[in-house]
């Protein structure tokens, strides 16, 4: 199987067949054809460059392997994507473990494995100072940083504004003295600055302010506190095209950021290295899922294409009013006649994959495809409803593989206890 043709129809609807529906699909060929691309454009134009997938975009066991074998590191939000990063030989120096709150176990979990802790507040600065001490061992820290910056895009994916929930501000000073105090912690070796402003960036201008207000601080760090960083962490955010439009790609981004680091390495007079932490642009248009149409309904006012996925299949639409572009699998070359909303078997009214759309008449068991749902597709996916997972499948270039097996009613039931009293009655 190559790249060109792992969307191919045929493909697909075998694909559908073999396996059922729902179902994800991804391409090991575009991943790592997506991986190299944003490497190369940073490392092509910075030499000191460690790029760290997000695994929140997707955590499948395969995917982040083949994501390992290309280089990257690790972005990981609690103990399970850590284990997850780990499991698929990650090596610890080369995760950072971010997320706003942090308990004392995750803290534990991170400080064991020996992953950066990317810390949020003050409080979670504390709590890590006595566990240390407790445990009598170190830890490499990063502070997130909020520089307070529109990222131009939803606002649910908005995380480094003035009143997101996410960093420490440079304002009056906080972040300067979280560094000071943690420089004054016997235990803790300040390793890098961390930001991440927001998903789904499609204005790589500020990317490049972002880097400017970090940096700015980086110099203030080396000026006052005499601290030098080994690296300074920009996140993900990078934006991917749901619609056909024009977004940037990584040389887009990588042409306005590295020149604002690269000025700025003059001032501080060292080289610290550029961590980036993209998922979207690694994944994102590397899946699709695969549904079945299981009636198609007319009303007054609408046509409704009842399919065999829901929210609970694939929560962006329902979230964040996402876009997917969806075609009907083999009726591409037909006339798009009809409006339709495709309508997800979830009982809620927001449950509609895709509205207002138009395309060929649909039928009763045609297989719809929703693209680009290869990031935040699976990996916000739950059993609402009682509707077990969707299987999970792998296309790589000489074979089509089960890297998830679907979910059974047995696996909602499983962990679950009727007290037995209640048996009785
Ligand atoms: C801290 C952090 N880093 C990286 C990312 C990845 O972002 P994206 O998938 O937009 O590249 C996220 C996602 O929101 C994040 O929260």
């Amino acid at each position: 199987m190559n790249k060109e043709n792992w969307t191919n129809p045929t493909v697909l609807t075998d694909i559908a067949n073999r396996f059922k529906t729902p179902l994800y699909v991804y391409d090991e060929c575009r991943i790592r054809e997506n991986y190299r691309t944003f490497y190369r454009a940073f490392k092509n134009r910075y030499h000191g460059i460690k790029v760290l997938y997000a695994y929140k975009a997707n955590t499948n066991l395969a995917i982040c392997k083949i994501l390992q074998n290309e280089g990257a590191g690790a972005d990981v939000v609690s103990p399970g994507e850590l284990k997850t990063a780990l499991h698929v030989g990650v090596k610890p120096e080369d995760i950072i473990f971010t997320n706003n709150s942090k308990g004392q176990d995750e803290l534990k979990t991170a400080v064991d494995a020996g992953a950066v802790i990317n810390i949020d507040s003050i409080d979670e600065l504390k709590l890590l100072g006595d566990i240390l001490t407790e445990l009598g061992k170190n830890s490499r820290i990063s502070f997130r940083i909020n520089p307070e910056i529109d990222p131009k895009t939803h606002p649910k994916i908005s995380t480094g504004m003035r009143n997101s929930k996410f960093g420490i501000h440079i304002e009056k000073d906080i972040a300067f003295n979280a560094y000071k105090t943690a420089k004054g912690m016997g235990n803790i070796k300040i390793a890098g600055i961390h930001t991440h402003i927001g998903s789904q960036i499609m204005d790589t201008g500020v990317f490049a302010e972002t880097a400017e207000r970090i940096m700015e601080f980086v110099l203030r760090l080396k000026n006052e506190l005499g601290i030098e960083l080994e690296f300074v962490d920009l996140g993900g955010g990078l934006g991917i095209p749901y619609h056909g439009e024009s977004a940037p790609s990584p040389e887009d981004m990588a042409r306005v950021v590295v020149p604002v680091i690269q000025k700025w390495t003059k001032k501080i007079d060292y080289e610290p290295q550029l961590w980036l932490e993209p998922g979207r642009c690694i994944v994102g248009n590397a899946g699709i899922l695969l549904c079945r149409v299981q009636g198609v309904k007319k009303t007054p006012s609408k046509n409704f294409v009842n399919v065999d996925a829901g929210f609970n299949t694939l929560l962006r639409p329902a979230m964040y009013d996402a876009y997917h572009k969806v075609n009907v699998i083999g009726k591409e070359n037909e006339e798009q006649s009809e409006r339709y909303d495709i309508a997800g078997n979830v009982c809620e009214s927001g449950d509609i994959l895709a509205g207002d759309r138009m395309l060929p008449e649909v039928r009763e068991g045609d297989i719809i495809a929703i693209f680009d749902v290869g990031a935040y597709g699976f990996s916000m996916s739950s059993q609402y409803n009682s509707r077990p997972r969707p299987a999970e499948i792998l296309i790589r270039e000489r074979s089509v593989e089960i890297i998830r097996e679907r979910e059974t009613i047995d696996d909602i039931f499983a962990g679950q206890r009727i007290p037995d009293d209640l048996k009785l009655r």
